[in-house]
């Protein structure tokens, strides 16, 4: 038996003309331009998962009463489509994904999607918006599913009937100075996750209670900011959108441990295998904001570097604090970053052979 649904294409009546399309997708800069179209599939508890359509990107009408606009059951997934040399379309881990967009919903209290539906509501996005995969090395199409309740009802519990979607932006590198060391903001007021809170989740929230502390990073020149656990301000937890790892002079890797309060990267566990099929020991265990000062000052810590889909590898070559700031590795892009970030596009682009079975490709 599958779980797959009939998604319905109503065609798009005015789909941009490919001269602005080449124009927009030539530097498209990080999720400001939207591709034409959109996948939505809708749940109820009556009818369960239904009414899949893919149509022109347009907006929702919502009630001033859904449930979201009030109580935040929201999560999302970030993916991203890639064209290979050969013009082959790519996706990356694909189910990884899906499994963790589930594990989100099953956090906020939300229905599971069948895994088949994510993927076949992605590849539908992809298809329709095939040509706004832009070639450029370093550039892809980044997929942004994401689920909300739209049930009218104030009353505080999970609420019965939700949308499911897919939007597309065709993207280039997530920090303005493309692969040059970012800078970090250590933020020692705010914490973005507490033990047995929603860290684990891609869910809105979890980024609204960032951005102050965002904002304090931008605030104090950084490009980033970088979390210390709740509980005792000590701890490197992750960045606002990235997990972050360390690599040391004896040339082992160190990354802080998937203990509920951060996001499971896709990146970070592919960084990890791709690592360790090269030899190299990559430590999961906890660093503390103070080690880290010690490390970068005696010289034992050589690299820092942040993994997500959307920043992919990025170096880090500041990072600045209430009292003062540091740097790491002379504040340059490392042997090991680049090495680890040329392995993984590689992989995600066709460029090297799959060994971990991890490319998805989407026939077009
Ligand atoms: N941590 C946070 C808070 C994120 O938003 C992201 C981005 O998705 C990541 C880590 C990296 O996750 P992934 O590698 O799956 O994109
Ligand atoms: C991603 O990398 O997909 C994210 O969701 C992070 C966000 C900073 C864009």
């Amino acid at each position: 038996m599958t779980a797959k649904i009939d998604i319905r294409h109503i065609p798009h009546a005015t789909p941009t003309p490919a001269d602005v399309r080449a124009k927009l997708i030539a530097d498209p800069g990080f999720g400001k331009i939207f591709t034409d179209h959109m996948v939505t599939v809708r749940w109820s508890a009556d009818k369960g998962w239904h009414d899949g359509q893919l149509r022109a990107r347009e907006a929702f009408t919502l009630d001033p009463a859904a449930a979201v606009l009030h109580y935040a059951q929201e999560i999302f997934e970030g993916m991203k489509a890639y064209r290979t040399p050969d013009g082959e379309v790519l996706l990356f881990r694909p189910l990884e994904n899906a499994r963790r967009f589930n594990r989100s919903a099953e956090r906020m209290a939300m229905p599971a999607l069948p895994e088949e539906i994510f993927l076949q509501a992605v590849e539908a996005l992809v298809r329709a918006d095939v040509d706004w995969i832009p070639g450029g090395d370093g550039a892809s199409l980044y997929l942004r599913p994401f689920m909300f309740a739209d049930e009218s009802f104030l009353g505080v519990k999970p609420a019965g009937s939700y949308v499911f979607c897919v939007i597309a932006c065709p993207v280039g590198a997530y920090f303005k100075g493309g692969a040059k060391p970012v800078s970090v903001w250590a933020s020692q007021d705010y914490t973005r996750a507490a033990a047995g809170g929603t860290g684990a989740a891609k869910c809105g929230g979890n980024y609204a209670a960032s951005l102050i502390a965002q904002a304090e990073a931008i605030r104090n020149g950084c490009d980033q900011v970088v979390f210390l656990d709740a509980a005792e301000k000590k701890w490197v937890e992750e960045l606002g959108g990235m997990n972050v790892f360390f690599v040391f002079d004896d040339g082992t890797l160190q990354t802080p441990p998937l203990t509920g309060t951060i996001l499971p990267g896709i990146t970070r566990d592919s960084i990890i295998k791709l690592a360790r099929a090269d030899g190299m020991i990559v430590n999961e265990t906890p660093y503390s904001f103070a080690q880290w000062q010690a490390d970068a000052a005696s010289g034992r810590l050589r690299e820092v570097f942040a993994c997500g889909t959307a920043a992919v590898v990025s170096a880090i070559g500041t990072v600045r604090h209430k009292e003062g700031s540091f740097t790491i590795g002379g504040g340059e892009d490392g042997e090991i970053t680049r090495t680890l970030r040329a392995r993984l596009t590689a992989i995600q682009r066709a460029q090297a052979p799959d060994t971990m079975g991890w490319r998805h490709k989407v026939v077009v």
